[in-house]
C-alpha cells in the first residue's frame, strides 16, 4: 500500500486534535491529521462552559493551574481564531451563576466558595433574592448562589469547524480514514496503518482520540494510555425571540448529587447537561436520561417547560484516573499523548495547543504542562 510521511500526525480530529495539529502547523512541522469526520467528536454534543472557578473539585488544584492558564488563553485564542476564520465561534463571556435549591446544596456551595477563596479565585456570594434579581426565570425557591464572572462559553460545534478551517489554512493534510494500527520499528513509533490500509508514517504520532485513545492496537501496554468514556447526555431546547433574554448567562446547580448547568447561546439555543454515566461506549439517549436533566433543569428554571426540544444527544468524556489530562511525549519515542481531558477538554483546548506544539517543535513539555506528562502514570518499563 501506499505510504505518506509527515513530520507529525495526529490521530484523531476532534478539538484536542485539531488544536494540536493546527499550532503544530503554525511552527512549521508539515502535519497530517487522520479521521474520517474530522470536526466531529464529544465537541458536538458538549455544551462549551469553560468553567475553571465553577467546576472547581476538592484534590484538583494542580489541574485548576491548567484549567486557569487555558482560561487566561481563550480571548486571544478566540479572537486569532475568528479572524483567521472569519467565522463566529459563539464565544460569550457572560459569567456563571451556580445556586442552590435547599439548604444542604446552600451548604456544598458555601463549601465550593470557601475552596474557591482559597484557591485565590473570584466569586460572589449572593442571597436567593439577589440571584433573581439577576436571571428573573430562576425559581423563587433559589436560596442562594455564587456568581462568578470569569467562567463563561464557547459554542464547541463553532470552535470545531473553526479549527478545521484553520488547519486547513495552515496546510494540515486529512486522511479520512480510522487509525487503525500504530506502527512501531525499534521502538520507536513511526506512524499508523489506516483502516483503508494506507501507511502513514510520521516522525512524530499523537494520540488524541479521545475516550478511544486507549484502544489504538499496536501501541505499547505500558504506554496504552489509561482513559475511559464516561457518558454524557444533553438536551438542547430554542428559546423564541419573545422570551429573549431567557438567561443571561450559565446557571448551574447540583440537583440530588447531579450537575446540571443550563447554557445560553446569543443565537437562541439553550444546552442543558449533562449526565455523567460509566458505562463503556454506550451513546444511547435515555429516556431516564432526558427526563432527569429536563426535571433538575425545570426546579431551577421552571419555564423550560414552554420551549422547543430541538435535540437530545450523548457524547463520551475521555476520563483518566486523576480526572486530568495526558500530555505530551510517552515512554515510547515518536508516541505523545492530548488525551483524557474529561469535563474540561473545551476549556483546556488552547493551552492543549500550546503545549503540545511545544513538544513537538522542542521534545519536552513546558513547565505549566509537566504535571501533566502520560509519565505519571506508566505501568512498567518497555519490552526491550
Ligand atoms: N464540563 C461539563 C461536563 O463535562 O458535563
Amino acid at each position: 500500500m501506499s505510504s505518506r510521511t509527515s513530520d507529525v500526525l495526529v490521530v484523531g480530529g476532534g478539538i484536542i486534535g485539531l488544536v494540536t495539529a493546527w499550532r503544530a502547523a503554525q511552527r512549521g512541522l508539515s502535519v497530517a491529521v487522520a479521521d474520517p469526520e474530522p470536526g466531529g467528536g464529544a465537541a458536538l454534543v458538549a455544551a462549551g462552559m469553560l468553567a475553571a472557578v465553577t467546576e472547581l473539585h476538592y484534590g484538583e488544584q494542580t489541574l485548576l493551574g491548567l484549567n486557569l492558564a487555558s482560561a487566561r488563553r481563550y480571548p486571544d485564542f478566540a479572537a486569532e481564531l475568528a479572524d483567521l476564520t472569519g467565522r463566529d465561534l459563539g464565544y460569550r463571556r457572560c459569567g456563571t451563576l451556580a445556586v442552590a435549591l435547599d439548604a444542604d446544596d446552600r451548604a456544598d456551595l458555601r463549601d465550593l466558595h470557601a475552596l474557591q477563596r482559597r484557591s485565590g479565585l473570584t466569586s460572589e456570594w449572593l442571597s436567593g433574592r439577589e440571584c433573581r434579581r439577576l436571571e428573573p426565570m430562576l425559581a423563587p425557591g433559589v436560596r442562594g448562589g455564587l456568581r462568578v464572572d470569569g467562567d463563561h462559553q464557547i459554542d464547541p460545534r463553532r470552535l470545531a469547524r473553526a479549527l478545521l478551517a484553520a488547519c486547513e489554512v495552515a496546510g494540515v493534510v486529512f486522511h479520512r480514514s480510522w487509525a487503525e494500527r500504530l506502527d512501531v520499528v525499534r521502538e520507536r513509533a513511526t506512524g499508523v496503518t489506516a483502516a483503508d490500509g494506507t501507511a502513514l508514517a510520521a516522525g512524530q504520532v499523537v494520540l488524541a482520540g479521545g475516550s478511544l485513545s486507549g484502544r489504538l492496537a499496536g501501541v505499547p501496554e505500558p504506554v496504552l494510555p489509561p482513559v475511559r468514556p464516561v457518558k454524557g447526555q444533553v438536551v438542547r431546547l430554542t428559546v423564541p425571540r419573545r422570551y429573549a433574554p431567557f438567561l443571561s448567562r450559565t446557571v448551574r446547580a447540583v440537583v440530588r448529587g447531579s450537575h446540571v448547568y443550563l447554557v445560553p447561546r446569543e443565537n437562541g439555543e439553550l444546552v442543558i447537561g449533562a449526565t455523567s454515566e460509566e458505562l463503556g461506549w454506550d451513546t444511547t439517549v435515555t429516556a431516564g436520561g432526558v427526563y432527569e436533566l429536563l426535571r433538575d433543569a425545570h426546579e431551577l428554571v421552571p419555564g423550560i417547560t414552554e420551549l422547543p426540544l430541538t435535540e437530545t444527544r450523548a457524547g463520551l468524556r475521555p476520563c483518566s484516573p486523576d480526572n486530568a489530562p495526558l500530555l505530551g511525549p510517552t515512554a515510547l519515542d515518536g508516541l505523545l499523548l492530548a488525551t483524557g481531558h474529561h469535563r474540561n477538554g473545551v476549556l483546556l483546548t488552547p493551552v492543549t495547543g500550546d503545549v503540545l506544539a511545544h513538544a513537538l517543535a522542542g521534545g519536552e513539555l513546558p513547565d505549566e504542562a509537566r504535571p501533566f506528562t502520560p509519565l505519571r502514570f506508566s505501568r512498567s518499563e518497555l519490552p526491550a
